[in-house]
């Protein structure tokens, strides 16, 4: 494998070919980057940490009927993955208001949602990730109306399942991105990855302190030091449950 077969290099995971058409390799770098890369470094061992995560987090969603682009982990920072035409939609469900939600809606940081909310955002970073509405992703060709709505009851899904997985680490789930992707058959796959970089986590034995709590990518994004020791912990608190079953 060599720099010459890279099919795709995004900005946290490099996609390479293999022999079979249908499978893909997807290595998880340790560069990290916030708004639209315009802040950028890197993360020890995020690329590990990150892709761990997400194959046991995959793993336990293909065991509850969601499927994945997930085959195997053939080594720690590496996927092998089912190759699908990627949606350019990033679907976020919240459940408790951060980050935009509470810079677009003046929400206060923290306030708990009656019901999760799930957004699209127009994955094009020439125009900043706009947010979307159903309509202008139909209006685009985006994606299809029953595609839309199959991706609203997966987000909802996966966040009732990822809501009480990462209770049972002692871990509130505040938000996340998903993305999906179509397979040859043109079946919708949940695709990417779930980890500290997609995910606000929020430590619960940190109770209301807003800086020590936070167990995921806006340690980098806020400066707020220790990410990588909270990348850790995400990742042993992860295995252990899976451990536990
Ligand atoms: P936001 O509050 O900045 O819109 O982010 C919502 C969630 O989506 C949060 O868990 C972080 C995640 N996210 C990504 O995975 N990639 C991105 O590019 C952005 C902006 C957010
Ligand atoms: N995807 C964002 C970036 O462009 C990173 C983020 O804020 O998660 O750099």
């Amino acid at each position: 494998m060599t720099a010459q077969t890279k099919l795709y290099e995004g900005k946290a995971k490099i996609i390479y070919p293999t022999d079979n058409p249908e499978i893909l390799l997807a290595v998880f770098k340790d560069d990290a980057t916030a708004f639209n890369a315009q802040k950028r470094g890197s993360i020890q061992n995020k690329g590990t940490v990150n892709n761990i995560i997400s194959s046991k987090i995959f793993q336990q969603l293909e065991a509850r009927g969601v499927k994945t682009h997930f085959i195997e982990s053939p080594a720690p920072n590496q996927m092998r993955i089912k190759a699908v035409k990627i949606l350019p939609l990033e679907v976020v469900v919240r459940n408790i208001a951060a980050g935009s939600l509470c810079q677009q809606t003046g929400l206060p940081l923290g306030t708990v949602l009656k019901m999760p909310l799930v957004e699209f955002y127009y994955k094009n970073d020439q125009l900043g990730d706009p947010l979307l509405t159903r309509d202008r992703i139909l209006l685009m060709e985006l994606a299809t109306p029953e595609q839309v709505d199959s991706i609203i009851h997966l987000a909802l899904q996966i966040n009732e399942f990822l809501k009480e997985f990462f209770q049972g680490c002692g871990i509130t789930l505040v938000d996340f991105k998903l993305e999906f992707g179509l397979d040859s058959q043109q079946q919708l796959l949940l695709a990417d990855e779930i980890s500290p970089d997609t995910c606000r986590l929020w430590d619960v034995s940190a109770g209301d302190d807003p800086n020590r709590r936070v167990l995921d990518k806006d340690r980098f994004r806020r400066d707020l030091g220790n990410v990588e020791d909270a990348y850790q912990e995400v990742l042993r608190r992860v295995l252990e449950a899976v451990e536990k079953g």
